[in-house]
């Protein structure tokens, strides 16, 4: 079980169903007295990765100073990661892959997190527009060694509150306790 959890959320919308699906998450891992740290990572000033390798040769610390900073700190003290976006374009969002791609200044010296969870939401009535996001968390866990903690995809949302009184919200919420 993680004690100390990070949760980057990848939506731009405000009161969103993603954000709703996280809030969910965070209620049930805080209930069992469990730390989380919370990014809205949209909302954020997260520039992409340059490739230059500056972090192999400088203890980790990226050549960038923005706000990915306190998050690249939060990921060198955390157990478990959990993922959440909205699918666009059959992906997460631009802003949340901007962050995972600056995961690579821990690559050297590596970050103790065991397991990670995917959180999404999509406006397609099955799941099936998440595949590629699911491939991707997939591929990236089995790299970094993390177990997989659970994955929730919900499907058929439009509208800002559309997820209200879906299971997802308390499959979310018990991901949480059990994470
Ligand atoms: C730019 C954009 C692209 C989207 N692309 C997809 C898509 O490829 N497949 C899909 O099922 N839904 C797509 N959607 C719908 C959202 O994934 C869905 O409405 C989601 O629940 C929105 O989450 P939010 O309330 O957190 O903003 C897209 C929405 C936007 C704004």
């Amino acid at each position: 079980m993680s004690s100390n959890i990070l949760v980057l959320s990848g939506s731009p919308r405000k009161n969103g169903n993603t954000e709703r699906l996280m809030s969910a998450f965070v209620d049930g891992a805080t209930a069992v007295g469990k730390t989380v740290k919370t990014f809205c990572v949209a909302g954020l000033k997260i520039g992409g990765c340059r490739g230059c390798e500056y972090c192999f040769t400088h203890n980790g610390i990226c050549v960038q100073t923005d706000d990915m900073s306190p998050i690249l700190d939060e990921l060198r003290k955390t157990d478990a990661l959990v993922l959440a976006s909205p699918v666009y374009y059959f992906s997460v969002t631009a802003q949340l892959k901007l962050a995972i791609d600056r995961f690579f200044a821990l690559l050297e010296d590596g970050m103790p997190v065991k397991r990670a969870a995917l959180l999404m939401t999509c406006g397609d009535d099955t799941d099936a527009a998440a595949a590629s996001s699911i491939a991707m968390f997939r591929q990236i866990a089995s790299y970094q060694k993390w177990d997989e903690a659970g994955i929730i995809v919900a499907p058929s949302l439009h509208n800002p509150g559309e997820i209200e009184g879906r299971a997802e919200l308390e499959q979310a919420k018990r991901l949480g306790e059990n994470i």
